[in-house]
Formats: C-alpha cells, structure tokens, sequence
C-alpha cells in the first residue's frame, strides 16, 4: 500500500472510531490519566503559552493543561478527524474551558505558522502516521526556539496484551501476513531505539524518555470486547467486517488467552507505554 493509500484508509478508520471513543470517553481517561498528565507535567506549560495538541482525539489530555496556560494562554486542538474534532469541541463546552480552539489538520502537514507554537502534545499518535518523521519535524518546524514537545506512544506488546492478543488473532484468523514492526500501527515506536532514530531524524532531542505503566481493570470480557470493538483503530475495522461467526470464533481465541489476566468477573490487565519529552 502506497503512504498516500494508508493515509486515506486510516483516516477512513478514524473517522469511524470517533463515536466509541466519544462513548468511553470517562473510561479511557480514567484508566490513563497517569499517561496524560505525565505529558503535561513534563510539558510544563506555563501562563500565556500556546500549547498545540495533534491527534488530539477526544481531546483530554490538551484539556488536562489548558488551565496552566491560563486565560491569556491558548490550547488548540486538532486531529485529522473531523468527528474527533468535534467531539472533542463538545467536551471541552462540558468541561466549560474557553481558551481552546480547535481545528481539523494532519500532523503530518500543518498548516501553521513557523515558530509559533510554546509546546506540543501527542498521546498515541505519531506511530500511526504514514512518515512520522514528517510529523515530528512538522512538529520541529511549528515549535518556537525553546519549544518543547511531549508525546506518548504505546511499549512492549508484550506489556500490552489487551490490543496485542487481538490485534495477533485477527491477523492469523484472516491469514493476512504479519506487517513490518516499522510499518504504522499501535507498536511502531514500542522500540525506544527507533524511537530516538525518529527523533533524530527530525531534528529533535530526548529530554526524557520513560516507560509509564497503567492497569486496566474491565468488569467482565464483554468489556474488554466492547472496547477492542469500539475504539481499536485499524483491528476494530477487521473484526466489524467479520460475518458474526468468525467474529465470535476471533473473541473465544481471545478471551482463552487472557484468562491468566482474569479477576474476579472480569480482567487486570497491564498496559504500558513510553513516554517522551524532547526538543
Ligand atoms: C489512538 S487515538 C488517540 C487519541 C488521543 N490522542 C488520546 O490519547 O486519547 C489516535 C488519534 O490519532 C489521530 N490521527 C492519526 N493519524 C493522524 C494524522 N496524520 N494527523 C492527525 N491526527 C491523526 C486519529 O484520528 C485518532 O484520533
């Protein structure tokens, strides 16, 4: 598949997932919050600043720091997606903050001025883009000097088995081959090293760079399949093409493999990400 091919096929994707990741919206930033204000804290965004959120989704983690730049700082959201966007708009209403703005942009062409952004945020995005270089010296381009970004993308499959164990038995239930570990996709970046290799190639330094773990906990597997089904991106896609059947056949596999993370009715599940702060 061309760059351009996946850029119209995961914007397709994203475009879909926006209304499940409107709906567990509470849950997700429960149960990653420690990600997010990770980001902002390393960020530090101060009075006045403007901060630029890209693949901001449903937006939390911009909204988490629009209070520290205050009402003469400014926040703009964005994401390719325009549902996200706007479901990040009427979140942000809720929330009653009123020194964001929000616009739909690929973070891979920005349509901003050079230098004038203070600091940026990305939580699980550059590991879906097409070139993330491209983005993150989009991001290199945008940021003023002294500009800083912090950014999250998700770490080890092995640390991460609520999407891994699905996203691996689609693949073998459909018989599609096992894509590049470099190719977009929720683990493109679990590899720090690669990660640094990015960085570099955009012009960017690692401040920090940290592993930061959650547990999710999911009251029952049907949850557990509900969030795979609603927000999972590209894995989610495959399964709601899938006669109920196979889908079926896909959740029993599932579900067999992550008895060992059973408790109580339900699940304990780790997930593990690597967070970054550079500039
Ligand atoms: C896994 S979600 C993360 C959403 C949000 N940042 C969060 O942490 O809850 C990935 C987001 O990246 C966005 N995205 C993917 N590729 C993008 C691109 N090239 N430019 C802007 N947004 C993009 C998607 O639309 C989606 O909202």
């Amino acid at each position: 598949m061309s760059d351009d091919d996946y850029r119209q096929a995961s914007l397709r994707v994203w475009e879909e997932m926006a209304a499940g990741w409107e709906g567990d919206r509470t849950f997700l930033w429960d149960a990653s919050r420690g990600v997010g204000e990770w980001m902002v804290d390393a960020l530090d965004p101060q009075p006045g600043e403007t901060i630029l959120e890209l693949a901001a989704g449903v937006g939390d983690t911009g909204f988490a720091a629009a209070a520290r730049v205050g009402p003469s700082g400014r926040l703009i959201t964005t994401d390719f997606s325009q549902p996200m966007v706007e479901a990040a708009r009427r979140r942000a209403h809720e929330l009653g903050i009123s020194n964001a703005e929000f616009r739909t942009m690929d973070a891979e062409r920005m349509d901003m001025e050079d230098g004038s952004i203070d600091g940026v945020l990305c939580r699980w995005g550059y590991m879906l883009m097409a070139d993330p270089v491209a983005a993150l010296s989009e991001t290199k381009r945008v940021l003023r000097d002294g500009g800083r970004v912090a950014f999250s993308v998700w770490g080890d499959p092995a640390r991460n088995l609520w999407a891994s164990v699905p996203g691996r038995l689609v693949l073998e239930h459909t018989g599609a081959p096992h894509p590049d570990p470099q190719a977009p996709g929720i683990f493109a970046m679990a590899s720090e090293e690669r990660t640094r290799e990015l960085l570099g190639a955009a012009g960017l330094e690692p401040r920090r760079m940290e592993t930061v773990d959650m547990e999710w906990l999911f009251e029952s597997p049907d949850d557990h399949w509900h969030m795979v089904i609603d927000m999972a991106g590209a894995i989610a896609m495959v399964l709601r093409s899938l006669p109920a059947d196979e889908q079926a056949a896909v959740r029993e596999r599932v579900e067999q493999e992550l008895r060992p993370s059973a408790q109580g009715d339900g699940y304990r599940i780790e997930a593990s990400c690597v967070n970054v702060l550079a500039a």
